[in-house]
Parts: C-alpha cells; structure tokens; sequence
C-alpha cells in the first residue's frame, strides 16, 4: 500500500462528479486503503478519492485525535438522507488547500448511507466535527470545495494565493 499525490487546487480535477461504484470489491477496497494512508500520511481527517486522482464516489474518515485510536471509516457512494434543521459555523480546511482554512456553514447533524468496505449497506448518525467532515467530502464527490461556499471575495483571494504558490513550486523544481 503506498500513498498518492494528493492534487492541490486550482485544478480541474477537483471540479469532476465522481461516479458511484458498482461493488466494494477488492480494487475498492485497496483503494480505500490507500486513501487511508494518503490522509494520515498527510495529517488529515478526511479524504475523497477524487483528491488523488480517482472518478469514484469513495470517501475515507478519521477524525480521532493524535491522542486517542485511530478510527477509519471507508464509505462508498455516501448519501446524505436526513440532515438537521439548525446550521452551525465551523472552521474547515482541506488537503487540497493545503494552510488555508475558513468558516463554513451546514446542518450540525445528518444522517448518511453508504457502502462499508464490506459492501454492506450501513447509516451513520453524526454531529460535531465528524458531520462536518461527512458533509465536506461527499461535497468533494460533486465537484465542490469548502471555498464554493464562501463569498467570492474571499475565495478568489485563496485562489490566487494557491495558484502563486504552484507556479513557485515549478520554478524550484
Ligand atoms: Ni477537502
């Protein structure tokens, strides 16, 4: 198992909806895997295959904390099927955004179905950091970032910043 370049914005890439799977079936299931070790490599909580480059509706979860067990979660094809009526604001940063981070609002609690890497049909109940997290990359499923939801302004002016930043990186190389 190794890790994968993770693909930082502006890029096209990121703008894709990703196709749902057929079946968890071992090619998923590696995959999963991978992103796992993608996102912990990377400091991360949260990782959608499309971030590395995959056209899958494949999302991996971890928000336990340096001090705690890490807990995995793999979902395919996560849907959100209940979500709460109050929103709250929580700061949001992203792997593919990498040192930029704003303030987002989305329902506190949702309920999402999904695919376990068993291939077995399973719902999840979260609130707190963990729906925040859900609702983030399934967004990554259908092309959205967490800067599609604040103002232009500011957006843009991350934007910038990350496609600056690119053009560095080249010339160093
Ligand atoms: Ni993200």
């Amino acid at each position: 198992m190794t890790a994968r370049p993770i693909i930082i914005a502006p890029d096209p890439r990121l703008k894709v909806k990703s196709k749902p799977v057929k079946k968890v079936d071992a090619d998923v299931r590696r995959l999963m895997d991978e992103m796992l070790e993608t996102m912990h490599g990377a400091h991360g909580i949260g990782l959608a295959a499309i971030q590395i480059g995959v056209e899958k509706r494949v999302i991996v979860i971890d928000t336990a904390k340096h001090d705690e067990k890490p807990n995995p979660i793999r979902m395919a094809n996560p849907e959100i099927i209940e979500v709460s009526d109050d929103d709250v604001a929580h700061e949001e940063g992203c792997l593919s955004l990498p040192e930029h981070f704003s303030e987002v609002a989305r329902p506190e609690s949702v309920r999402v179905r999904y695919l376990d890497q068993e291939n077995e049909i399973r719902e999840l109940d979260a609130d707190g950091i963990l729906a925040v997290c859900v609702q983030h990359e399934i967004d990554h499923l259908d092309g959205i970032l967490f800067v599609d939801h604040i103002s232009a302004l500011k957006r843009n002016m991350i934007l910038r910043k990350l496609t600056k930043q690119k053009k560095l990186e080249a010339e160093a190389s």
